[in-house]
Formats: C-alpha cells, sequence, structure tokens
C-alpha cells in the first residue's frame, strides 16, 4: 500500500483546523495522515484528536525551529494564526513569517494559509469612512493576514490562499448570540444593514481545505474563497426564530455605534462589518458557496448549523 501523504495541521486542537483533522480521518481510504501540531500533547482536546487516529507533535507559531521539527517529513502543512489570542497584528504576521519559512525549509508540496482580505487596499488609511487602528491598519485581524500572502509567495512556498468566512460559531463563543432587549425579544446586532454576510459552519473550513488537499498541484497559487450561506442580517434572524420557537429580530445599527459597544475588538470588527457592507459585492464575490460544497460535499447550511448548534448558543 503507498505511504500515505502527512498533512501537518495548526491549529488542530481548534476550530479550523480541528475540522481538517477530522475530515482526513473521516476519509480512512483518501490517502492523508494528520499530523496534529498543539504547543501540549497531555490537554484533552490533543487526547482526542490521537484517539481518532492524529500524531501528536509539539509546535508553536512563535517558535519557528519547533514547527520545522513539526513539519519534517510532511507533504503538506494548514498554517492559520490565532489573532483573538494576542490582538496583534504584527505577531500575526511574524507568526505566518515563521510558518512559512519552515514550510520551505521542510519542503512542503502543498501549504493552505488560511487567510483574509488586506482591506487597505479598498479602503486607504486616508478614507475617513473607518477609523485607523493601532497606527496602521482598517481591519487589524483581516489586514495582517491578507499582508503574510506576500510572505509565502515571496519564499516561493507552493501555497493555496483560502479565504475564510464569518463563523456562525461566533453565535456561541463569542458574544454575539441573540441577546434579550429592552421589551424583552430576543435580538442579533450588527452593521450590515440589508447587505448579505458570507458565513460558514467553523468546521466546514477545515472540511474544505481537505477538499483543496485532495484536488493537489492544480491548487496551487490560487485563491480559494468559501462560505456555507450568504445570509442579511434579517434572513439569519428568522432561521434563529424557526430553530428556537420564539421570535428574534435583527437589530441593525451603525458600524460607529458597533465600534463602541465597548468589549475587547469592537473597533476591529464595527470596521470589519463596515469592510463587508461597502464591499459586498467584491466581498461575496470572492466567497462561492458552490465551489465550497464541492470541496465539501457535506457543507452546511445555516439552518443544518442551527438545528445540530441551537442548544449551545448562551440566550440571556
Ligand atoms: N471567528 C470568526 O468568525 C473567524 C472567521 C474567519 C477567520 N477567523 C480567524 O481564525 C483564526 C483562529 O482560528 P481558529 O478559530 O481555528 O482558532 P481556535 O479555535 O481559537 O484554535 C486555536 C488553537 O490553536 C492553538 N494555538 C494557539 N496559539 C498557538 C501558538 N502560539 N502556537 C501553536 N498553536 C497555538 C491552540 O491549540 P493548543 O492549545 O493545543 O496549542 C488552540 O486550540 C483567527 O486568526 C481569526 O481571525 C475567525
Amino acid at each position: 500500500m503507498a505511504e500515505k501523504k502527512i498533512i501537518a495541521v495548526v491549529g488542530a486542537t481548534g476550530a479550523q483546523g480541528g475540522g481538517l483533522i477530522r475530515a482526513i480521518l473521516d476519509d480512512t481510504g483518501g490517502g492523508f495522515a494528520a499530523r496534529a501540531l498543539t504547543r501540549s500533547v497531555t490537554t484533552e482536546k490533543a487526547h482526542d484528536l490521537a484517539r481518532l487516529g492524529a500524531e501528536l507533535v509539539t509546535a508553536d507559531v512563535d517558535d519557528v525551529e519547533s514547527l520545522k521539527r513539526a513539519f519534517a517529513g510532511a507533504y503538506g502543512a494548514y498554517c492559520v494564526t490565532f489573532f483573538w489570542d494576542h490582538f496583534s497584528p504584527e505577531r500575526e504576521v511574524a507568526q505566518a513569517t515563521a510558518m512559512a519559512h519552515a514550510a520551505r525549509h521542510a519542503g512542503l508540496q502543498h501549504v493552505i494559509w488560511s487567510t483574509l482580505e488586506d482591506t487597505r487596499q479598498w479602503v486607504p488609511l486616508s478614507d475617513n469612512r473607518m477609523p485607523t487602528l493601532m497606527g496602521k491598519y482598517k481591519v487589524p485581524h483581516f489586514d495582517a493576514k491578507g499582508e503574510a500572502n506576500q510572505v509565502f509567495t515571496g519564499l516561493g512556498v507552493p501555497t493555496t490562499f483560502l479565504l475564510t468566512s464569518f463563523y456562525w460559531d461566533n453565535f456561541i463563543y463569542f458574544g454575539m448570540g441573540p441577546r434579550r432587549g429592552p421589551d424583552g425579544t430576543l435580538a442579533i446586532t450588527m452593521p450590515m444593514d440589508d447587505r448579505k454576510l458570507p458565513g460558514i459552519a467553523a468546521e466546514d473550513i477545515g472540511r474544505c481545505a481537505y477538499g483543496i488537499f485532495r484536488q493537489g498541484r492544480e491548487m496551487i497559487g490560487k485563491t480559494i474563497g468559501i462560505a456555507g450561506e450568504h445570509l442579511t442580517g434579517a434572513e439569519m434572524a428568522a432561521a434563529f426564530t424557526r430553530a428556537l420557537g420564539r421570535e428574534v429580530r435583527y437589530n441593525n445599527v451603525p458600524p460607529g455605534v458597533y465600534r463602541s459597544l465597548g468589549f475587547p475588538g469592537a473597533d476591529d470588527l464595527g470596521n470589519m462589518f463596515q469592510f463587508k457592507r461597502d464591499f459586498h459585492e467584491m466581498f461575496r464575490g470572492a466567497r462561492n458557496v458552490d465551489a465550497a460544497r464541492a470541496l465539501n460535499p457535506s457543507l452546511q447550511t445555516f439552518d443544518a448549523w442551527l438545528a445540530q448548534n441551537k442548544s449551545r448558543i448562551p440566550l440571556e
């Protein structure tokens, strides 16, 4: 039997990487093996992956030598950074640079870089429709990822650039779920007006990435945008109403109000939603649902995701 191609997965115990690990291991005849990178092989999450059949290897994206060891002997790697753990775009670029160097050092044949748009290409710092943040960014957690694309390209790493979408899981973990308004009715709040927001089940990002690895060389150098569905706030609220069996409304607010909500990163997310609203044709055009489903036939719709996850959404 031919030896399996090893995919080294950064963030394996997390959302994107975890989906990829499970997709590789679900496809027993697919010819790929999963190497889960983690900072600690002793956690319950790491043990869960090992029980499924993943190889566990210690690595830290702040430590290029650990990445070189973890990528050694692999065919490919899934590279992702963790902005919300440290809120530093410069650190994100440094981590992406470390992964790109390690990928080149290991001679990897296919890397997927989980990226987003550098919004400054559409909203230069001089454009005052939204404030400049941290001195030189408009949407820090987007801009740093987009800026890092050139590092992979410049080092000659054979890379597919994966444009991800808003996780519906944010309604569970990111405090974006329905909240009770002054009249007691539940509502989701976003500054999207009536524009559609490309969204996806976080698990499906990794499952689409697996489809990209399966397609192989033809995907190198390409930018692939994925989403499970594009929905307006009102459409998402209607889906919540159907799933929960109680009214959920869409509460539209101006981006400036969202930026001032006061939680860490509210300004970054306010600018992000404004970018997605103001450039919706470009942003949606870059994220194709049919292409995502071709890569991942089990791609979930928002209704299907809600049916599976509604009990996990904290309701005030
Ligand atoms: N939320 C959204 O809607 C959304 C949408 C698109 C893109 N994104 C982007 O997604 C990225 C996060 O991906 P995710 O959601 O898959 O992450 P996640 O679920 O938060 O998982 C992070 C995992 O990465 C590992 N990790 C953290 N720091 C590390 C380090 N220094 N070195 C090595 N591993 C480390 C941790 O594993 P161990 O503890 O096992 O090491 C953790 O389990 C962010 O940059 C965000 O901007 C988010």
